[in-house]
């Protein structure tokens, strides 16, 4: 079993690099299948879903290869994607990670069929697909689930308009990489317009899409016949600079995070504001410093351009060491309280109540050993970890290598004491 050891009592100082979102580098990968021939992407994140996704494009007859560019926590995937690829995509890789099913909408509108598995992924909720494949039925696909796969089937699907129940980033994305090889147009209304879904209509449009509206609630796609490989440099993930942003607030510190977007993050750096924290826009990144005990401050987390709920578990365990009473209300996942257990093994005074969580702030942590159940709880227990009166054990943590490249070696740069350790399971 591997853990993270965290010492408390460092305060999280200097320079750190953000490359780009796996959010992101996921969902163009998947794109690249919609073009034969080699597509490059930059700034992909050295993690594990994106070995996984990988594993999954090679299983659909792609070449893929990385190359680490060094010091920077990402590098440079091609993808050779084959003239016909395979339709069927493997079982036990796509369980491993749910993002796997954004594979669905480019193989349909190419290949006319799709076989892939139910995907698994975070235990934060039941993520649907109800709206995946609605939307793929509206454009002519037939969809029937059997022995744990998708199956789809369209000879040439065709442009329509669809309404989401609500912006899932996952179905627009799906519905938008199927509806770019569809005959006609089609449109899709309450569309999910977090920056990474601007990043892939980007990568699309480069590709020979016509897109009109990423970003905004409606996204027009007129279909065309075919679509060429491009190179693209993945959008910065806003998630973790997020997450080393609200660790320099937790940690009374000062922190440059390269590369980080500001507008990407409106909501969540107002908060730190209102925390008491110092939040600059520099021309490539953002500084974030604070001086003194922050302030408690309530968040809701909602679909871009609201608190991402990616950011919701850091946003607790800051709400836990800040002086006063917040409410944190969680609107976009039901599981996503669960770490909660671990940080109250920390010491935490949180209080769940259906979507709400109540916090009263205190001084620190108490350090214990405790469960990491997905990346960005892992990640919120570490910035626990930092500011608690002793050694903190986290365990679980391929959860974090999931989505944080280097995640250890970028602590130790910004100050943090923290080791890897293997232990009998
Ligand atoms: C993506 C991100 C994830 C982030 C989330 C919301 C990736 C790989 N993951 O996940 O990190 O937390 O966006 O910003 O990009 N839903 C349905 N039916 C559907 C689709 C979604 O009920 O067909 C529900 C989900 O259960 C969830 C909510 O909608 O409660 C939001 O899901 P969605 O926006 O689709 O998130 P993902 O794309 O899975």
């Amino acid at each position: 079993m591997e853990c993270f050891e965290v010492t408390g009592g460092a305060r999280l100082a200097g320079r750190v690099r953000v490359t780009g979102a796996k959010n992101s580098a996921l969902k163009l990968m998947a794109a690249a299948l919609l073009a034969p021939g080699r597509s490059t992407i930059h700034e992909v994140p050295d993690i594990l879903d994106v070995s996984i996704m990988s594993e999954v494009l090679r299983r659909l007859g792609c070449d893929v290869s990385y190359e680490r560019a060094p010091g920077t926590g990402g590098g440079r995937l091609t993808i050779e994607v084959p003239e016909q690829p395979s339709t069927e995509t493997d079982y036990d890789l796509v369980r491993r990670m749910r993002a796997s099913i954004s594979v669905l909408g480019p193989l349909v509108a190419r290949c006319g069929s799709a076989r892939v598995a139910l995907p698994g992924g975070d235990a934060i909720g039941s993520r649907g697909l109800d709206m995946h494949i609605s939307g793929l039925e509206r454009l002519g696909a037939t969809i029937v689930s059997e022995h744990g796969f998708l199956v789809a089937t369209a000879p040439r699907l065709t442009g329509t308009s669809i309404w989401l129940d609500f912006p899932s980033v996952g179905a627009t994305e799906n519905l938008v990489m199927a509806a770019v090889l569809a005959q006609g147009t089609t449109v899709v209304d309450n569309a999910a317009r977090e920056p990474e879904i601007v990043d892939l209509c980007r990568m699309l449009v480069e590709m020979g899409a016509r897109i009109d509206g990423a970003g905004t609630s409606t996204i027009t796609v007129e279909g065309v016949d075919s679509l060429q490989p491009v190179e693209v440099t993945t959008v910065a993930d806003r998630i973790v600079t997020g997450t080393w942003a609200i660790g320099a607030v937790m940690t009374r510190g000062d922190v440059v995070i390269e590369r980080g977007v500001a507008e990407h993050l409106t909501v969540a750096l107002d908060k730190l504001i209102d925390a008491g924290a110092t939040v600059e826009a520099l021309p490539d990144g953002i500084r974030v410093a604070m001086e003194g005990r922050p302030r408690c401050v309530d968040v809701v987390t909602l679909p871009f351009p609201g608190f991402p709920t990616d950011l919701q578990p850091m946003a607790v365990a800051l709400a836990a060491v800040s002086t006063g009473t917040a409410l944190i209300t969680e609107n976009v996942f039901e599981g996503r309280f669960m770490f909660v257990n671990e940080l109250v093994r920390l010491g935490a005074d949180v209080r769940i109540d259906g979507h709400h969580a109540v916090v009263r702030g205190r001084e620190r942590f108490s350090s214990a050993p405790v469960l990491a159940t997905d990346i960005r709880a892992g990640a919120g227990l570490v910035l626990a970890g930092l500011c608690s009166d002793g050694v903190t054990e986290v365990q679980d943590v391929h959860h974090v290598d999931r989505g944080y490249p280097d995640f250890v070696d970028q602590l130790r740069g910004l100050g943090a004491r923290i080791d890897r350790v293997t232990r009998p399971a």
